[in-house]
């Protein structure tokens, strides 16, 4: 007879379970940030108030004033799985708050010291409750305004494999804001506020409509640059702000999507708004845009991702034909009612190319003449193929071998071979790039004092980059010093 043998396998205690459920929910601060703003927006908060330490490394603390929690539902908030937002598998194909996994408090509460003090809007007494490592130590009443506050301290100092590997604290505030200023666009009636180090890096009020958030965040000017769209197609709705093409800039446009309010990320639907600018900005810029997807419930999945930054369209054809068709038509409009006048303040002229001043020639050509871009790679090879003597024996007329410029922004130079195109803005780029590698080489940064300062305003997350890189934009020669408000001169 056989003896059976010990199970070998065990279910893990809650606490365990927890913390490696963590792993996934709780990448880092601002993904704890995310969640806890998103539950505040889920409980119809208004104004949302957000404090970090350290990065969010020391403190994170994220206070709204929505609906809060009753005694008993607070202590339930931290069980896994625990959620007031769906009942069924069903729910899933309709939800439309941020939550519904009932995952991210205890898997925020199994890996710091977690505080939850929260009232709910009856008027009835409120409810403290503390945590450490997903352990209840204590729970009490407490007195507070109806909302929730939820303090999140030392994170990961359960899991030091994962503590190590957290960045500096100005990229985690980085990351913080973002997460924030991408939940602002998508709630627009709710007030927003960041504190770093006891520094304001967010103030947002509530805004009226998408341009007025957008002017607040990134000023006034940058939503001048926005064209409204607004298309429906195949039963999907296609809305937002995109870039004129007149303002796109090489330096790469902000691009946020949305689906029925909800953030995502979805390159294959960034490609359709570039396809759709094609012909009208070279093909390597891209611009700016935000663009609010409505499709029909049922038809987009969104827990196919584990802190939900993708999802799943049921027909994604059908999503890119829409998108493209909206940016298009929006685009083709502008284009039929412009002219190129205006293209013709894009470039200011620059000192590093020759051409000859021929800007009468260069003003109002209908834009659909625009139409022909050469890639910088195709120039490039033809530069490369070319051989350098047969361009300086060329026909030695100037007037009929060129250079020419158009549109005060390309250079055309016939040579044997053809026609070589040249983007006057990019090589200009080129120039100064090699330029810069070279100081950086030789390391002696160079600069001259502006007579008078350039002032920029940056968004949150933005200002915290150039805050990280000062050390290196004085290397190659630009002081920068900080101004309060977002303000860098
Ligand atoms: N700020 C808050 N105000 C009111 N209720 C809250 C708040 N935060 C959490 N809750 C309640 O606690 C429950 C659990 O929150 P938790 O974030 O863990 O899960 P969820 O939001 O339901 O789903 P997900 O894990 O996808 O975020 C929520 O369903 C909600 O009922
Ligand atoms: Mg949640």
């Amino acid at each position: 007879m056989t003896v059976p043998a010990l199970p070998r396998i065990r279910i893990l205690p809650d606490h365990v379970a927890n913390q490696i459920a963590a792993g996934e929910v709780v990448e880092r601060p601002a993904s704890v940030v995310k969640e806890l703003v998103e539950n505040a927006l889920d409980a119809g908060a208004s104004r949302v108030e957000i404090e970090l330490r350290n990065g969010g490394k020391t403190l994170i603390r994220v206070s709204d004033n929505g609906e809060g929690m009753h005694r008993t539902d607070a202590l339930l908030a931290l069980d896994r799985h625990a959620t007031s937002k769906i009942r069924s598998v069903e729910d899933l194909a309709t939800v439309a708050s941020f939550g519904f996994r009932g995952e991210a408090l205890p898997s925020i509460a199994a890996v710091s010291r977690f505080e939850l003090i929260t009232a709910p809007a009856s008027g009835d007494p409120g409810t403290e409750i503390q945590v450490q490592s997903g352990r209840i130590v204590s729970s009490g009443e407490a007195a507070r305004q109806p909302g929730t506050t939820v303090t999140v301290r030392s994170l990961f100092q359960s899991l030091p494999v994962r503590a190590k590997f957290l960045r500096q604290s100005a990229a985690e505030t980085r990351a913080a804001s973002e997460s924030i200023v991408l939940l602002a666009l998508v709630n627009l009636r709710v007030g927003f506020r960041l504190e770093s180090n006891g520094r304001e890096l967010i103030d947002l009020a509530p805004a009226a409509s998408l341009g007025d958030r957008v002017a607040e965040l990134w000023g006034p000017a940058e939503a001048q640059n926005l064209l409204s769209i607004d298309q429906e197609e195949g039963g999907i709705r296609v809305a937002g702000l995109i870039q004129r093409p007149d303002a796109v800039r090489p330096a790469g446009g902000r691009r946020y999507l949305f689906v029925n309010g909800r953030p995502f990320r979805d390159p294959s639907v960034l490609k359709q708004v570039d396809e759709a600018y094609r012909t009208t900005v070279a093909p390597d810029l891209r611009p700016t845009v935000f663009l609010y997807l409505g499709v029909p419930a049922g038809q987009v999945d969104v827990n196919v991702h584990p802190s939900k930054a993708e999802v799943r369209f049921q027909d994604s054809a059908a999503v890119h034909a829409a998108v493209h068709a909206a940016v298009r038509t929006r685009l083709a409009d502008l284009i039929s009612t412009t002219e190129i006048r205006e293209r013709s303040v894009v470039h200011e002229p620059s000192s590093a190319t020759p051409p000859t001043d021929n800007s009468e020639r260069s003003t109002a050509v209908p834009l659909p003449q625009l139409t022909l871009f050469v890639s910088r790679a195709e120039v490039d090879s033809a530069l490369l193929e070319e051989n350098p003597r047969e361009v300086e024996t060329a026909d030695a007329d100037p007037a009929r071998s060129g250079p020419w410029q158009i549109q005060n922004s390309y250079i055309l130079m016939p040579t044997r071979g053809g026609l070589l195109v040249i983007d006057q803005h990019s090589a200009h780029e080129r120039v100064l790039f090699e330029q810069t590698m070279d100081r950086f080489a030789g390391a002696t940064g160079e600069s001259q004092r502006l007579l008078f300062p350039i002032t920029l305003r940056l968004s949150p997350p933005e200002h915290s980059a150039a805050e990280e890189l000062s050390g290196l934009l004085e290397a190659i020669g630009f002081e920068m010093e900080s101004f309060g408000d977002r303000t860098v001169i």
